[in-house]
């Protein structure tokens, strides 16, 4: 009995210090276990923070299951970043491209007014290349109303309005709004202007102003000749018979201008009408020339003008086009033509392709003066007339070859003018035929 003590004696300190060991090998299992896992964890946690994802790349299933739970709640909470992260690079990119595709021009400036960005519209107004900010901005940044705009903008935060023109090789009217961006943009974008670009709305108000006055005026002027006569044969000119049938014939010449005139406008403003609706049918051009010259061989005959016909046999056929307005066409080049002539008009015409397009054209080419170069490419504006003292004397309008371009336009013809001084003038009309 007292051997067993004794041996149990000597086993005990064995057997506490087999547990002691073994706890300290749990202990240290466990530790070992817990920094691993930690450690897994940092280096998910640092992949997260540089959204490359945790857990692209699946782990070794964790052996601890408390850093199992933290492991799952981490890869959900990347996921769900990942996610939102995502639609925010989307957001901006639709942002982008609604700011990049805008009609208008769009300029972003940093808080020291250096340009960042600028959409296409802006880039084209310019003349930018792709993706370059800088270049003839300038001129826009540095004009005063701008600046000063820029100024208030910053001060006030409020929108300022802008209304300028910008010299250049165009001459830009511009108007839009300077916006301060109350936080900056995510690319420090600080002030935003947006422009419009009134250049073209203002030349088009312009020309109908211009169109107004000068229709009116061409309209005074032989009114007020007629009110003058109207007085004279009131007053003076009562009983003076040979002075009253002087009167009445100027008279009667002053009404037949006003009626051209009247007639003129009224074709004008059918055309415009028509002009962006393509024609309908064909027309045989020969058919139609011959029928014109045949009408205006009299006026011819009277001023002693010849007006030579070289039109080829067989048909020639324009088409989609509108006979009667490629009658007015031929009759209008024919009537300047006698108004310019020496002693000969010829009338041509020919099947001819104008780049990869089948057509028909004709030429009505007379031996007067000629026109300078600098005229020509004006003479199909309203009421442009080379000589307007002899233009208007001989009561014509400068209204024929505006209708003749739209009338060419609606059949997305061409009009070439050949002229030079002192060596007559060809105008050569050119319409399709498909
Ligand atoms: N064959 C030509 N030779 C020289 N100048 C021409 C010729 N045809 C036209 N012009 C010039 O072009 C101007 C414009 O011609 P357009 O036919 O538009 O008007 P117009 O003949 O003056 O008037 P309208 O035709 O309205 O009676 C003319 O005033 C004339 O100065
Ligand atoms: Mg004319």
């Amino acid at each position: 009995m007292l051997g067993t003590l004794v041996a149990l004696g000597e086993v005990a300190p064995l057997v506490g210090m087999g547990a002691l060991a073994l706890c300290l090998a749990a202990g240290f299992t466990l530790a070992w276990y817990w920094l691993a896992g930690v450690a897994r964890l940092n280096a998910a946690l640092r992949r997260a923070a540089e959204e490359q994802g945790p857990f692209s790349a699946p782990l070794p299933a964790p052996r601890l299951p408390a850093i199992g739970e933290i492991e799952e709640g981490l890869a959900r909470l990347t996921r769900s970043l990942q996610t939102r992260a995502a639609l925010v690079v989307q957001l901006r990119a639709a942002d982008e491209a609604i700011v990049e595709a805008l009609p208008d021009p769009l300029i972003v400036l940093a808080a020291d007014r250096a340009p960042l960005r600028a959409n296409r519209a802006a880039r084209r107004l310019f003349g930018l290349a792709e993706g370059l900010v800088r270049g003839d901005l300038g001129a826009l940044l540095r004009h005063p109303v701008m600046a000063a705009a820029m100024d208030r903008s910053l001060a006030e935060n409020t929108p300022q309005a802008v209304e300028l023109v910008l010299p250049g090789a165009v001459t830009r009217e511009l108007s839009g709004q300077v916006l301060l961006m109350q936080p900056p943009l995510a690319d420090g974008g600080c002030l935003v202007i947006m422009l419009t670009d009134r250049t073209a709305a203002r030349a088009v108000e312009r020309m109908r102003v211009d169109f107004v006055t000068n229709a009116s005026h061409e309209l005074r002027t032989p009114l007020a000749s007629v009110m003058g006569f109207i007085e004279t044969l009131r007053g003076p000119a009562r009983d003076d018979p040979a002075a009253q049938e002087r009167f009445l014939g100027i008279m009667a010449e002053q009404a037949e201008r006003m009626r051209r005139l009247i007639d003129d406008l009224l074709g004008l403003s059918r055309v415009e009408v028509s002009e962006h609706q393509p024609p309908e049918g064909e027309a045989e051009l020969l058919g139609l020339l011959r029928a014109e010259a045949a009408a205006m061989e009299p006026l011819y005959a009277a001023r002693g003008i010849r007006l030579v016909l070289a039109l080829p046999e067989g048909p020639l056929t324009a088409s989609p086009a509108d006979a009667d307005q490629l009658g007015q066409v031929a009759r209008n080049l024919l009537d300047n033509a006698l108004r310019h002539a020496q002693a000969e008009v010829r009338l041509s015409a020919e099947a001819a392709r104008l780049g990869t397009r089948e057509g028909v054209a004709f030429s009505v080419r007379d031996d007067g003066p000629g026109i300078a170069k600098e005229h020509i490419p004006r003479l199909t504006e309203r009421f442009y007339r080379v000589d307007k003292g002899r233009g208007r004397g001989a009561g014509n309008t400068g209204l024929g070859l505006a209708i003749v371009k739209h009338i060419l336009t609606r059949h997305r013809g061409q009009l070439a003018i050949e002229s030079e001084l002192g060596g007559g003038s060809a105008f050569r009309v050119w319409v399709p035929a498909n």
